[in-house]
């Protein structure tokens, strides 16, 4: 069984689909993670975000490895626990350039399908139901407002003592909603088999309780 999890920044996905995973014994894939690592990757090699020839050439000398722990998953790149690294500010802010390159969609698609072909999946992203895994059996594509989703971002960077502000995390959120959604190769969009999940005034259980529901009908 794979399941899909597919919408913009903050609406919710990793956590959610963590749990799910967790719930039904799946293993969970970020895939916006693998963009992120690739960004400090070439962040930390003095390459442009958008210079293409030169992330890709970058590929070939990135091993990318997921390691489970309770609670999630730590993310490594060439030996390194990135974990924490790739969720800066500076990588959060460059992404987007560097996911709109082609060629490093079509390398981290196959990284992903690869992960997938392992067996029971829930892997979450903006083209997941799209593109990477077309024949999901559920697919959800999630969405919340862009003020309840900064404010999300908000509360979670005022535990790790990070100071923006909401409006300015607005401003960030919706630039990259508008990117990623706008790009020519594979954009952020709701597959026609998806199904519509606004979670803007949903708790975290309600949502996972509501996938889990899903999950359960598909497997009858
Ligand atoms: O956690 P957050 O919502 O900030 O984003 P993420 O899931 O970590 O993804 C970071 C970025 O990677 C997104 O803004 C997209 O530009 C890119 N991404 C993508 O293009 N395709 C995916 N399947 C996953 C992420
Ligand atoms: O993966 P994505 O960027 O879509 O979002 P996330 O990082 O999983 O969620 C961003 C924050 O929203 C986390 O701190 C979650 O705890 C919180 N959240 C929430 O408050 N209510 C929900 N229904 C879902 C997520």
């Amino acid at each position: 069984m794979q399941i899909a999890i597919d919408g913009p920044a903050s609406a919710g996905k990793s956590t959610i689909a963590k749990l799910v995973a967790k719930k039904l014994g799946y293993v969970y894939c970020d895939t916006g993670a693998m963009y992120r690592t690739v960004t400090l990757m070439a962040l930390r090699s003095n390459v442009a975000p958008d210079d293409a020839v030169k992330v890709t050439a970058l590929l070939p000398q990135l091993e990318l490895k997921f390691v489970p722990t309770a609670d999630g998953q730590l993310v490594y790149m060439n030996g390194e626990d990135v974990s924490l690294a790739i969720r800066q500010e500076d990588v959060t802010n460059n992404v987007s350039a560097v996911s709109a390159i082609p060629a490093v969609r079509t390398d981290l698609t196959q990284r992903q399908r690869d992960i997938a072909a392992e067996g029971n999946i829930v892997m979450d992203g903006r083209d997941i139901g799209t593109t990477v895994l077309p024949h999901a059996e559920l697919k959800v594509f999630m969405v919340a407002s862009v003020a309840e989703r900064a404010r999300r971002r908000f509360l979670d960077n005022k535990e790790k003592g990070i100071d923006v502000s909401i409006a300015t995390l607005e401003e960030e959120i919706a630039a990259r909603d508008h990117k990623d959604s706008t790009r020519a190769t594979s954009p952020l969009r709701q597959a026609d088999d998806a199904i519509l999940l606004d979670t803007t005034s949903m708790t975290i259980d309600e949502v996972v309780a509501k996938i889990m529901a899903l999950h359960a009908e598909r497997e009858r």
